[in-house]
């Protein structure tokens, strides 16, 4: 059985405000902390013996998780005083890391098949494997060529369009050899794919491609936090298909279409309507002829009446005032005010794509 390290050391700046107050490990998809879907993969494949690699100040995902008996994984922290980077946080873990491992990116999603990568990596005898996974326009991201066998040639970041041989990139899984730990310096920022497969190539090292072609995306842009989301909802509930996860009030005349996820607790009055895809957290009020359509919103939110969201992000506890429009990629950390007082302000609107900060008020 491998051990996995999972990268959850970054600063997650793109995902502010939602990673203002929660990890980006932690955060909130289809109402369960993102860190319990990579378990479940990472179980599905053998894999039970993880160590997160975690920054400076890990105590809310070490007092969550524990040590992972909850999720039937085994978890071990790594800490690091300072961002090392994506290698230098790998390195930071070598005490616990012994014989083949794989290093993901704490923040993807992914069906790519681990168990098929690590009969491949063992059948090429390579000291690094890295899945590669395809995307429409490969000139904004860092390309990896292979030869005709798999065998990685380069390393191509952001290609001109004139100078793009491939469209596959690196998908920020890596089955590696503990020898490889003797590459990358130690109490030192390095990053694999600038300063440690570049190098080993150029040594003669023996670097595998693997293309896969599963679903994978990285939730690291809001956008795509949404779209995981989207994606999801579709697959465990259909395309139409509603879940309530425990007891909540629907008001008959309130229309709920799929696909959605109702959290429990949830109160959803008369006249309003809740369009798919979109996931209420717990406890959420939609009050009298609100209308929430494509949004996430994590637990106890309040939507008053009247008040329209439409593909948008609401972290925990916001209130959003009567009347008041939250629209396309707009954002709300914890416990935003969408207008003012004790009793909101009417008709306040949310341009598409603001962000408001936790705990503000907006009006
Ligand atoms: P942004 O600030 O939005 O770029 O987010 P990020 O730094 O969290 O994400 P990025 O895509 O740069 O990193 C990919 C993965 O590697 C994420 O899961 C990060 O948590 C993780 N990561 C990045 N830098 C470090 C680091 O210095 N140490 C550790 N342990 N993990 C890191």
């Amino acid at each position: 059985m491998m051990k996995a390290v999972i990268l959850v050391g970054g600063e997650a700046t793109r995902l502010r405000p939602l990673t203002c107050n929660t990890p980006k490990i932690m955060i909130p998809v289809l109402n369960r902390p993102f860190f319990e879907h990579l378990a479940g993969y990472l179980k599905k494949h053998n894999v039970i013996d993880i160590v997160l690699a975690v920054g400076k100040s890990p105590e809310q995902i070490q007092d969550y998780f524990g040590d992972g008996s909850r999720l039937g994984v085994r978890l071990t922290y790594s800490i690091e005083d300072l961002a090392l980077g994506t290698a230098g946080a790998v390195k930071n873990a070598e005490r616990f890391l012994d014989d083949s491992f794989v290093v993901l990116n704490g923040d993807i999603f992914t069906d790519i098949d681990l168990s098929a990568m690590l009969r491949l990596h063992r059948k090429s005898k390579a000291m690094a494997s890295l899945a590669l996974t395809p995307v429409d326009d490969p000139t904004i991201y860092g390309v990896v060529e292979t030869d005709s066998e798999g065998r990685v040639r380069r390393f191509i970041e952001k290609p001109s369009r004139d100078k793009v041989t491939t469209n596959m990139i690196n998908a920020g899984i890596y089955i590696l050899e503990p020898d490889i730990l003797n590459h990358i310096a130690p109490n030192t920022f390095s990053m694999f794919e600038r300063d440690v497969f570049p190098p080993l190539l150029e040594e003669g090292q023996v670097v595998y491609g693997y293309p896969f072609q599963d679903y994978w995306i990285d939730i690291g842009t809001p956008d795509k936090y949404l779209k995981l989301h989207h994606d999801l909802l579709r697959r465990h509930v259909g395309n139409r298909g509603i879940e309530f996860e425990g007891e909540s009030f629907v008001h008959s005349s309130a229309q709920i279409e799929g696909p959605a996820i109702i959290g429990e607790g949830c109160f959803i009055d008369r006249n309003s309507i809740v369009k798919g895809p979109a996931v209420l957290g717990a406890r959420c009020r939609i009050e009298e002829g609100a209308v929430v359509e494509g949004a996430v919103l994590w637990q106890g939110c309040q939507i008053s009446r009247g008040a329209k969201l439409r593909n948008c992000l609401v972290a925990c506890r916001c209130r959003v005032g009567e009347e008041s429009e939250i629209l396309d990629g707009s954002i709300l950390g914890d416990d935003v005010l969408v207008g003012r007082g004790s009793e909101l302000s009417k008709g306040t609107k949310i341009w598409p794509g603001k962000n408001i900060g936790p705990g503000k008020v907006s009006s």
